[in-house]
């Protein structure tokens, strides 16, 4: 259940620690290793619901099972740890939560809520959590989306990361933590498989092209989303996370754009390293939530807040996709 946040705990705090809630998904796997380069490894402790499918993806520190729901389990961790930085990553992401809204929705909003009152209450000095391109709906304007602008999501995972902006930027004012937050584009690395995303299968297309087999996509060919490569992702949040608090100017949540393309383009991109490979277009359900969300996105804020420049666009991107999910696994 969640609570308020009761008075603020004192606590003597072992400088350091930093805690990764939900390390088990595509982005959680690879912050945390990002982190443990950045950091000591044995002070960024991962937790998630499951252990990590390979037992050799975390296993540079500390691992903890945790469901975010579980709010005393969460409060046992944060007082053992006394980190002085959560990111809470679990979530459902959209094409999962709309086939299970109301767990969707109780574990995206009252996860979000069990660590921002733990936060206050154990003075964690910073939050991050993922917002997402899902906060837009039918009615933004889908080129160059601004940063403020009409929002109405339609999805119950947009409608979620819009709530929660909300509440990190009523936190923010309230009780003065201070928690951050981007807006992702789809997002897409070699090293994790996302789930349950609409925006999956710009992942996905790559992992057939090394197999040698051919795609078929579940949006059509000239459905333009943002996307960002994972590199891109951890930079922009490690660097968000290291700004000034007082250049950080928006509470809720950042656009952050880095490429926009269709499924079209992408597999232009992927024959020009891969001739031959052929995508096929059966589009289900999840063409309604791409339909609803932005083309592309203007960043402009982040950009001028906190020095945001991405690196990689479709074709640096898919040579290196390639390059790494061609490497042999070495067992
Ligand atoms: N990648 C997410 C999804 O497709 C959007 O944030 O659900």
């Amino acid at each position: 259940m969640t609570t308020s946040p009761s008075e603020p705990t004192t606590t003597s705090r072992t400088p350091g620690n930093v805690l990764v809630i939900g390390a088990c998904g595509q982005l959680g796997l690879e912050l945390t290793a990002a982190l443990r380069q950045r950091y000591a490894p044995e002070a960024v402790v991962a937790a998630d619901v499951r252990p990590p499918k390979d037992p050799a993806a975390l296993a540079g520190g500390p691992f903890e099972l945790l469901d975010v729901l579980d709010q005393p389990r969460l409060e046992a961790l944060v007082a053992q740890y006394q980190p002085v930085q959560i990111y809470h990553l679990a979530a459902l992401l959209s094409a999962t939560a709309e086939k299970d809204p109301m767990f969707a929705w109780k574990l995206n909003m009252d996860g979000l809520l069990n660590v921002l009152n733990l936060a206050v209450q154990y003075r964690v000095p910073q939050v991050y959590w993922p917002s997402s391109i899902a906060v837009f709906g039918p009615d933004t304007p889908r080129e160059h989306t601004p940063q403020t602008t009409i929002m109405n999501p339609n999805t119950v995972y947009g409608i979620s990361k819009l709530a929660g902006e909300q509440w990190c930027e009523w936190y923010h004012r309230h009780y003065g933590l201070d928690v951050r937050s981007l807006r992702y584009p789809g997002l897409i690395g070699y090293k994790s498989l996302p789930g349950g995303g609409t925006t999956d299968y710009a992942v996905d297309i790559y992992h057939k092209a090394v197999a040698g087999e051919d795609f078929e996509c579940f949006l059509k060919a000239d459905t333009y989303l943002p996307m960002m490569y994972m590199p891109d992702a951890l930079k922009a949040t490690l660097d968000l996370m290291h700004a000034p608090a007082d250049s950080i100017k928006v509470r809720t949540s950042y656009n952050l754009g880095a490429m926009s393309f269709s499924p079209a383009e992408i597999t232009t991109a992927i024959q020009q390293e891969t001739p031959g490979f052929q995508v096929s277009y059966a589009p289900d359900q999840r063409q309604a939530i791409a339909d609803s969300w932005p083309a592309s996105i203007d960043d402009t804020a982040a950009r001028q807040d906190w020095g945001w420049a991405p690196e990689f666009d479709l074709e640096k991107m898919t040579r290196d996709m390639l390059v790494h999910l061609r490497e042999p696994v070495v067992a």
